[in-house]
């Protein structure tokens, strides 16, 4: 998968893609993560890139111009189109499966703004989706586009390496986790469950799909309610 970034801030993302899974995938080309920064379309000697909103208010709006100029350059990087992808607050809620369904692409390009929005016609007119992270305003989308990228990379093929899977996990069966333990056994007298220490395979799994389904009930509700209706409709 190729990902490119277009922010104001590309240092931003120094950090976040240098360590862990998101560098080892990079390395092990799994994907290539490409950072473009969108000042360096910027047509006036003032990098100017927002401006005043037509109609008054406050802030300021990111332009048209340097944005379809970076989006411009960058599609032409490769033949594969991608799927274009502005961060903002107003957009579909990321969710796992939206992370599934964004790990299935060959290119995702994602736009991360500042300042009071967009102009509309960015979305408009080059047809990007719109994608929010969650119900609070951040000061940027490159925040989102971290996360984004985290949640999508470790999906894909090769990034967690062999011995880890993400088939388990929480949401991917629409509960959370059953509860993990490492040694020691006994901890400041807090004990790991007997079961898990029995050997039975068959039990303990079937002991963890129970935890699941209480620790969904009490802490997720939502969760719960979704995967009672989707069972639902599967009979
Ligand atoms: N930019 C500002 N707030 C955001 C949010 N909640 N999600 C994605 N991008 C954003």
């Amino acid at each position: 998968m190729r990902i490119d970034i277009l922010t104001l801030f590309p240092e931003m993302f120094d950090s976040p893609l240098k360590y862990s899974i998101l560098k080892r995938a990079q390395e092990a080309g799994v994907v290539k993560i490409a950072l473009s920064n969108i000042r360096d379309f910027a047509a006036d000697a003032y990098k100017k890139v927002d401006d005043k909103p037509y109609g008054g208010g406050p802030g300021m709006v990111m332009m048209c111009q340097p944005m379809f100029d970076c989006v411009e350059h960058v599609r032409r990087l490769e033949a594969e189109p991608g799927r274009l992808i502005m961060l903002t607050p107003q957009g579909r809620k990321f969710d796992q499966s939206l992370a599934k369904e964004l790990s299935l692409e060959k290119r995702l390009i994602l736009i991360a703004g500042r300042y009071e929005g967009f102009d509309e016609r960015i979305r408009e007119g080059l047809g990007a989706e719109q994608v929010s992270i969650g119900d609070y305003v951040l000061s940027g989308g490159e925040l989102g586009a971290m996360v984004v990228v985290d949640a999508v990379v470790r999906l894909l093929e090769g990034a967690l390496g062999d011995e880890t899977s993400s088939d388990d996990e929480t949401f991917s069966r629409g509960l959370i986790e059953y509860p993990q333990y490492t040694r020691p056994e006994e901890f400041r007298g807090m004990k790991v469950p007997e079961m898990l220490l029995s050997g039975h395979h068959a039990r303990i799994a079937k002991w963890r799909l129970e935890q699941s389904i209480e620790r969904t009930k009490m802490w997720r509700p939502d969760l719960w309610e979704e995967y009672n209706k989707k069972l639902k409709d599967q009979k």
